[in-house]
């Protein structure tokens, strides 16, 4: 679409998994590959904007020096990490997949096997896109929202609970869509439109997802 759209405007966006260490070899992590946010990444660099991407554990590698990566590792690495620059972006958009838990205790030494049952205690983890809906002032803010179920209901809820001006629904149920793939299918939600968009590569799904950004921008 329109090139440089998004000149003099800076982008930060949060892409792939957390980890949450249990001990020097575990940890409690998930399925995301980081594909969707690095698109979104690159679609905003294309598009004049000057791009900070905070990425958990992936192995996506971006292709211009023009995006400003931080690698971080935990969701607590994550909110800090977010919070550095988070005040002078224009437009945010949280595409990663943080850990809501993680361990309590994180062991100094490999936990040995002993014991038939073994529970690992864990404490809830900052909510970095409900921190920045509450600290925001200009930006736009863009959550992502994946669901198992009760998809339009739960997106809609995090995007009033979260302070969020837009938010991209993934759902686990549609073949093709969510974790590692190339391809996604969204559903973008404001507080008064709503679009289904079709199975599309990730990038074209980043295409359309900043295409809508940039036109409540002009609103
Ligand atoms: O990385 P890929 O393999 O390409 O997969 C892409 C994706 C499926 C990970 C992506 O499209 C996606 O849906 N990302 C959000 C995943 C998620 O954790 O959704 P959620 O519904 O649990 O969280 C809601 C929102 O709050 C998300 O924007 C999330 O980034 C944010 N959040 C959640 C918890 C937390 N502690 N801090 C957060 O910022």
């Amino acid at each position: 679409p329109q090139s440089h759209s998004l000149d003099g405007k800076t982008v930060l966006i949060t892409a792939g998994p957390t980890y949450e260490a249990i001990d020097p070899v575990r940890f409690i992590g998930n399925h995301s590959s980081g594909k969707m946010g690095f698109s979104l990444a690159e679609e905003a660099v294309k598009r004049g904007a000057k791009v900070i991407l905070i990425s958990g554990p992936t192995s996506q590698k971006t292709s211009t020096k023009n995006i400003e990566i931080h690698r971080i590792t935990s969701a607590k690495e994550m909110y800090d990490e977010v919070f550095k620059y988070y005040e002078k972006v224009d437009i945010a958009i949280a595409s990663a997949a943080v850990a809501d838990y993680a361990p309590k205790i994180v062991a100094k030494e490999k936990i040995k096997k002993s014991e038939e049952e073994f529970a690992i205690e864990l404490v809830k983890n900052p909510d970095i896109l409900k921190t920045m809906g509450e600290k925001k002032t200009h930006q736009f803010l863009v959550g992502f929202a994946l669901e198992t179920q009760n998809e339009e209901e739960n997106a809609k809820s995090k995007l009033q609970k979260k302070n969020l001006d837009m938010i991209v629904l993934n759902s686990l149920r549609d073949e093709g869509a969510g974790f590692q793939k190339d391809t996604n299918k969204v559903k973008i939600l404001t507080h008064s439109e709503q679009k289904e968009f079709s199975l599309k590569s990730k990038d074209e799904v980043a295409k359309d997802i900043l295409d809508f950004v940039e036109t409540q921008l002009k609103k």
